[in-house]
Parts: structure tokens; sequence; C-alpha cells
């Protein structure tokens, strides 16, 4: 609880103005929301077209704990979105989670979550994640099936409406990753994502990795096994 929520007309980049106001010591717990962004930011360098309708939401978080479990804060995001967009769904099984922390729809891409993190001139660790859901539009986006919550039949949604009950949701599942640990966190993933066994082959520091899914590790990493090792993947990009 106790989020503040400024929601702007238009903004270069939510995450952009959370990231500056985290470098000079802005406590958590701020959200930022624009109606449309101008120079939105994907994973991977992309850019991410943000026209009216979707949501663009950005959080400020100031977790105090080891750099090693920061991750988890992704997987948390995406395992609380989800939570608060299945119900919304005409068929809420249908929404599966693209490790690390992507959402999709029969393979098409509804939502993505950007995490990035550093610390103020104090030396204090910040955390913005920034929260893109296609709500009424599917940017088209160059060599990928995309899709929105009305493209699946949902009803149109408030984009801040859907900010507030994400916020919620995330209240929710910090409280039970605080109580209960990571492990609660990774079992809802582990729910709506890749069968075991699937086949997954993943862009790494060290090139291309493909491998049998074998679960998440306490960390978040994704574990692959290969031949009879099992190798585990801590940044990438799922390539199928
Ligand atoms: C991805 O590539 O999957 C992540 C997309 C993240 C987009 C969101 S929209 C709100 C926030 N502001 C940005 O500039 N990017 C993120």
């Amino acid at each position: 609880g106790g989020w503040r929520l400024l929601v702007h007309e238009s903004l270069p980049s939510t995450s952009d103005l959370l990231k500056d106001l985290a470098v000079r010591g802005e406590p958590g717990g701020l959200a930022v929301v624009a109606r449309r962004q101008t120079a939105g930011r994907g994973q991977h360098g992309r850019s991410w077209e943000s026209p009216p309708g979707n949501l663009y939401l950005s959080i400020l978080l100031r977790p105090r704990e080891s750099p090693r479990t920061l991750p988890q804060w992704g997987l948390l995001l995406a395992v609380a979105l989800a939570d608060t967009l299945a119900p919304l769904l005409p068929e809420p099984g249908a929404l599966r989670l693209k490790w690390p922390n992507d959402l999709l729809i029969d393979g098409a891409k509804l939502a993505g979550i950007l995490v990035e993190g550093g610390t103020d001139a104090t030396g204090n660790p910040w955390l913005v994640v920034g929260i893109g859901v296609n709500l009424a539009a599917a940017p088209e986006v160059p060599g990928r099936a995309v899709t929105s919550m009305q493209a699946a039949g949902a009803e149109p949604q408030e984009p801040e409406a859907v900010a507030r009950s994400l916020l919620a949701s995330l209240d929710r599942w910090a409280t039970r990753r605080h109580l209960d640990g990571f492990a609660a966190v990774r079992a809802a993933w582990l729910a709506r994502g890749p069968s075991l066994d699937a086949t997954l082959t993943v862009r790494g520091r060290n090139g291309e990795v493909s491998g049998r899914f074998q679960g998440l590790s306490e960390d978040g990493a994704l574990l692959l096994g290969t031949g009879g090792r099992v190798h585990a993947v801590v940044a990438g990009e799922v390539l199928g």
C-alpha cells in the first residue's frame, strides 16, 4: 500500500523520469503512468512504441537486499501482472509467461517488463521497473507476433485502473515473498511458464544455448538441461 501514483499525459519515457528521480535520492513507492510516450524503451536496447490506450507504467523500488536476488523482482512483477490481467480475459489460462518477464497469449507478445537498477549519490540502490501492456493497440514489432487485451477478447480497460490494480497485486506478492520467500513467486511463475522439458533456445552472454526447460533457480535464473548438464542462464533472451 501507500503507492504515490503520478499520471502524465505524455512523457518521453516513464522509466527515464523515474531513473532521474532515483539517482537524486527519491524514496521508493513512487509510480508514474503516461497516457503515451514519445521515446518508450524496451529490452535489449529496442524501442517501445507507445500510442494512447495502452498502459505505460514505471515504479521505483528500493529493495534492501543482495544484488543477486534483484532479478526476482522482474519475475514477481510478471506474476503480479498476470494475476491482474488473466481474469479480464475470456480464457484466463491462455495468458503465459516467457522467461524472464514477458506475457504472451498464443505465443504473441501482450506485455513487457524492463528492469533497470543502479545506486544513487549516497550509495543506496534503486530499481526502476517499467511495464508496458498492450490493452487496446498492438503496435507492430518486426519479426515478432504481438497481441492486445482487446484483440484477445477483453473489455476495454482504463490504463490508470489497470495500473492501480497491478500495484495492489504487487503489494500482495511482495508481502508473500517477504513471508514465504521467493519459492512462492517461483511456483506461481512456473504455473504460467513453459512446460517442463520444453525445448528452449536462449541467446545469453556467451552466445546461444538450446536445452530443455528445467525450471528456475532460487535466484530466478533459467535452468536449461543440455546433455546431462544443467545450465543456469542469468540474463538473456529466449528465442523460441
Ligand atoms: C520489453 O521490451 O519487453 C519491455 C518493454 C517495457 C516498456 C515499458 S512502457 C513503461 C516503461 N517506460 C519505458 O520507456 N519502457 C517501459
